[in-house]
């Protein structure tokens, strides 16, 4: 009996959910919850700080803003990164800190701040932008850094869910930007690249319903996929070990991809708010 019933509640939950984000897919083109849509005005009401910021920072033009990603290339010391490198490798391995994520397909080391604290020399590679974004300071919320490894439906049409490899939007405040710093080489559309789609592409797929919605995925693929590998929509998060990308998740329709056979792929995340 409870079981039907939440079979029941679990089928009608995805169409409740697009009821009630249909005002944030009208007015803010997303399907964010419409608390998380305005919370950010809420905090700009810092009326003495924010000018100051916005003359120093506001100079120029946010490609965050308006296209909602940006990549910076690693350009500091290589035994930075190197020394980042080894430890990440010496913990994900490590099973008095580290957990498998979905049917063993991702690993993941929580609070990586603390047993690698040289992450934290990482951050004059995004500083700038976050505070050119934030016409202010900001603070680093949390962090995770994650190893996620291939499965066998990589190349079929129907993938497995494993670790949001569905297009979605990240049901949080929209002025959260989420920084990824791979810790990988090589990292492609084949070796699992995170694929991120701009923010007017994604408003149009939400206010179209070519976006769906995410737990729907045999309707909401086949859309949004169509229309992104025909107009030629989908940003690759490619590069090399250190290079950075930071990303405004809340308003740009994002997925995991899961590597081909044989390849993984490391990254570390930190998750920033204006303060
Ligand atoms: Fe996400």
């Amino acid at each position: 009996m409870i079981n039907s019933l939440k079979k029941i509640i679990n089928k009608f939950f995805p169409i409740r959910r697009i009821l009630l984000t249909l005002p944030s897919r009208i007015i803010f083109g997303n399907t964010i919850s419409f608390p998380n849509n305005i919370k950010p005005y809420f905090h700009k009401l810092n009326f003495i700080k924010r000018p100051i910021y916005k003359a120093l920072y506001n100079s120029r033009n946010s490609e965050i803003k308006d296209l909602g990603f940006k990549k910076i290339k690693y350009n500091l010391n290589n035994n930075l990164i190197k020394s980042i490198s080894a430890k990440f490798e010496q913990y994900i391995s490590d099973d008095s800190i580290c957990k498998f994520g979905t049917d063993k397909k991702s690993r993941h080391l929580y609070d990586p701040l603390k047993y690698i604290p040289e992450i934290k020399d990482l951050e004059i590679l995004y500083k700038n932008e976050a505070k050119n974004f934030y016409s202010g300071e900001y603070k680093v919320h949390s962090s995770i850094a994650w190893r996620i490894y291939s499965d066998a439906s990589y190349n079929k049409e129907n993938k497995k869910y494993l670790y949001s490899n569905y297009w979605h939007f990240d049901d949080l405040p929209k002025d959260l930007l989420k920084v990824f710093i791979l810790l990988s080489d090589n990292v492609n559309k084949n070796s699992g690249a995170t694929r991120v789609i701009d923010v007017p592409t994604s408003k149009k797929l939400a206010r179209t319903f070519k976006f769906v919605d995410n737990a729907l995925p045999s309707i909401t693929t086949p859309r949004v996929d169509k229309y992104v590998y025909r107009n030629d929509k989908i940003n690759y998060f490619e590069g090399n070990k250190g290079d950075v990308y930071i990303c405004n998740t809340p308003r740009c329709l994002h997925a995991a991809t899961i590597p081909e056979e044989g390849k993984i792929r490391d990254l570390i995340q930190v998750e920033l708010y204006p303060v």
